[in-house]
């Protein structure tokens, strides 16, 4: 669950309210488990309602990007993020109806996208939102690109960043070591042959 708060706002109103939305799809894909192991169905269908609208709301980013001529570096490092995210939610909604144990999945599958959105709308959806209105007031792309490579942050909303960045993490090594013993036991009875 995540609970929108000032914090993540870039006052530009369209990505705002867009960045809304995703936390209610969000929201609404948490409460498909809130009593009990739901339907296939209804979590499949929530997810490609999540999806769906990222895809939407990533390429209106990017238009909005390349509309005021943002650093070229800059749009595709977040072009980049975006096609990752994309990437991941596809990979891990094929695992929803292959893995035995939904609820694993289920958690691990809400725990990434809470941590993806709010390491992604802290970071370099903030750093767009600064550079859009550097360059509104005045400055070329490449000094908003320049004058933003950091931002200042309160020690609460660094604390998120970090938090989420850590939960990225720690689901990336589990899938490693997921992998890993897969391997491990594709090796042994390979062996044992
Ligand atoms: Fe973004």
């Amino acid at each position: 669950m995540l609970v929108w708060s000032e914090r993540f706002e870039t006052k530009i109103e369209l990505v705002d309210t867009q960045h809304q939305r995703l936390c209610a799809l969000l929201n609404k894909l948490c409460a498909c488990f809130d009593s009990g192991v739901p339907s296939e169905e209804t979590v499949a269908e929530a997810l490609q309602e999540l999806l769906e609208y990222s895809q939407q709301h990533f390429t209106d980013e990017e238009e909005m990007m390349k509309n005021h001529n943002l650093d070229s570096h800059y749009i595709a490092i977040h072009h980049m993020e975006h096609n990752s995210f994309i990437y991941d939610l596809s990979r891990l909604q094929l695992h929803i109806s292959a893995d035995e144990d939904e609820v694993q999945t289920a958690e691990k599958l809400v725990r990434f996208i809470t941590s993806w959105l709010v390491y992604h709308i802290l970071g370099v959806d903030q750093l767009m939102a600064a550079q859009i209105r550097d360059i509104e007031e005045g400055m070329t792309p490449e000094q908003a690109y320049e004058a933003n490579q950091t931002i200042s942050r309160d020690v609460g909303t660094t604390q998120l960043i970090l938090n989420a960045v850590l939960d990225l993490w720690r689901g990336t090594a589990e899938h490693c070591r997921v992998l890993e013993e897969k391997l491990c036991s594709l090796n042994q009875g390979a062996d044992s042959r």
